[in-house]
């Protein structure tokens, strides 16, 4: 076989065997085939795309490049969670102790931060003491202990997507719906849960700008989870504004606490029910919606929730107490208005634009080295179809370094459109899939 002839086969759009696809990505996995090669290959799958198959197959072979968990020693239907990217979605971190808390044995492997979206790792480190570099052994006793872990990918699952996702990153071929369904699912196989729950989100917040996108993205990942033969579910869920009110990772502890405690409703809140409810039916702790959301909301209520998610912190290394007192968590030194400058509706959100916001004044990264500041980040007090006066506080920038800070609020303001009448309201959950 020949890489060469590989390549001229996808540029003509003709679709790969098997064994193409397992010669190509052995290959580059083991160095024999260089990035230049690999990078031509990648292209041309942008542009021609690729069909069920080829997808299913990319997928298995690239969650086999490296080790394949096993999470037998938990007991029970282990369940995980995804989220495919968003602002202010800090869905995870309630999600993950309230589904516990009723049940289910949640067994999550996190990212960081990508672009202008947050990473649940970030968020949970801005925890005092809070460890998510937790090896197997330990990450399953956490899971069997109070029902919940979440950790970073081991450096050997799947090094396939490691390189690839590099390589898409510099050559502009991170937007095909093939690589993406790829990429998240051979890391779903290759973690070990038996049944995966995806949020694939759309709009300005999102990766995928639009709906019918990211339907067709969840139709992929739900049927490569079948041939897996994992249980896979997908809801198609609203990005086009911050989910929550917090951007920031402290900020969106504090947020996910409150929400545990009721203190807070809203589409967060929704979201964390629904996607949990999803949990508690696919690990057969309820068999219907309306039990697991009765189940979810006692737990709320009496407060089992919000312990569960003190003792996994616990767990972690970290600091329980935060769940009581969320003054526990790092704090800016400054909090800074950021104001509408004339009346009207607030129309449209450029979200992606608000996530580049809280990173420039440090809540992410600009370039792989940096370190995130986690006091800092934005607290949005409005949402679409909000009508605001003139001088009316839009959302409160937490920072640390003043230097910074114009730059965040310049990109405040221009991300935050405010129009004359307002918008036609968008559905939080647009389709599921499974
Ligand atoms: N998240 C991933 O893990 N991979 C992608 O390609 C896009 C989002
Ligand atoms: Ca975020």
């Amino acid at each position: 076989m020949r890489m060469s002839e590989i390549i001229r086969k996808k540029q003509l759009g003709e679709a790969l065997s098997h064994e193409e696809i397992r010669y190509f990505l052995d290959g580059y996995v083991r160095e024999e085939i260089p990035d230049y090669q690999a990078s031509a290959l990648v292209m041309a799958i942008w542009f021609m795309g690729m069909n069920m198959e080829e997808t299913a197959e990319l997928t298995l072979a690239m969650a086999e490049s490296g080790a394949m968990i096993d999470l037998s020693p938990i007991q029970g239907i282990k369940v995980d969670k995804h989220s495919s990217g968003g602002v202010a979605d800090t869905t995870t971190i309630a999600v993950g102790p309230l589904a516990a808390s009723c049940g289910a044995k949640v067994a999550k492997m996190s990212g960081r931060g990508l672009s202008f979206s947050g990473g649940t790792l970030d968020k949970l480190e801005s925890i005092p003491g809070f460890r998510v570099d937790q090896d197997m052994e330990s990450f399953m006793k956490i899971v069997n202990t109070c029902g919940v872990s979440i950790i970073g990918q081991t450096a050997d699952l799947v090094p396939a997507d490691k390189k690839l996702y590099a390589l898409r990153d510099v050559t502009s071929t991170v937007d095909s719906m093939a690589l993406i369904a790829a990429s998240i699912m051979s890391k779903k196989l290759a973690s070990g849960g038996d049944k995966i729950l995806l949020d694939v989100k759309w709009g300005s917040g999102a990766f995928m700008k639009r709906s019918d996108d990211a339907l067709e993205l969840a139709h992929i990942m739900v049927e490569i989870g079948r041939r897996a033969k994992r249980e896979t579910r997908a809801l198609v869920t609203d990005m086009n504004q911050p989910l929550g009110h917090a951007v920031g990772n402290a900020l969106e502890v504090a947020e996910a606490i409150e929400i545990l405690r009721g203190e807070r409703e809203g589409d967060l809140k929704d979201l964390i029910m629904e996607l949990s409810a999803h949990l508690l039916e696919m690990a057969q702790v309820c068999s219907s919606r309306e039990e697991a959301l009765r189940k979810l909301k006692e737990s709320l209520d009496s407060g089992k929730a919000l312990e569960t998610l003190a003792h996994m912190i616990e767990l972690h290394g970290g600091d329980p107490k935060v769940c009581e007192d969320t003054d526990l968590l790092p704090r800016a030194s400054r909090v800074v208005p950021v104001c509408a400058e004339k009346n009207g509706w607030i129309q449209f959100m450029h979200t992606d634009e608000i996530g580049m916001a809280a990173v420039s004044i440090g809540a992410g990264r600009k370039r792989k080295e940096d370190q995130i500041d986690p006091a800092v980040g934005l607290w949005m007090e409005k949402r679409l179809g909000d009508e605001v006066q003139e001088g009316e506080v839009l959302a409160q920038c937490y920072v640390n370094d003043e230097g910074s800070l114009s730059e965040a609020v310049n990109r405040l303001k221009r991300a935050v459109i405010i129009g004359e009448k307002p918008p036609r309201a968008g559905k939080l959950i647009s389709d599921i899939v499974e």
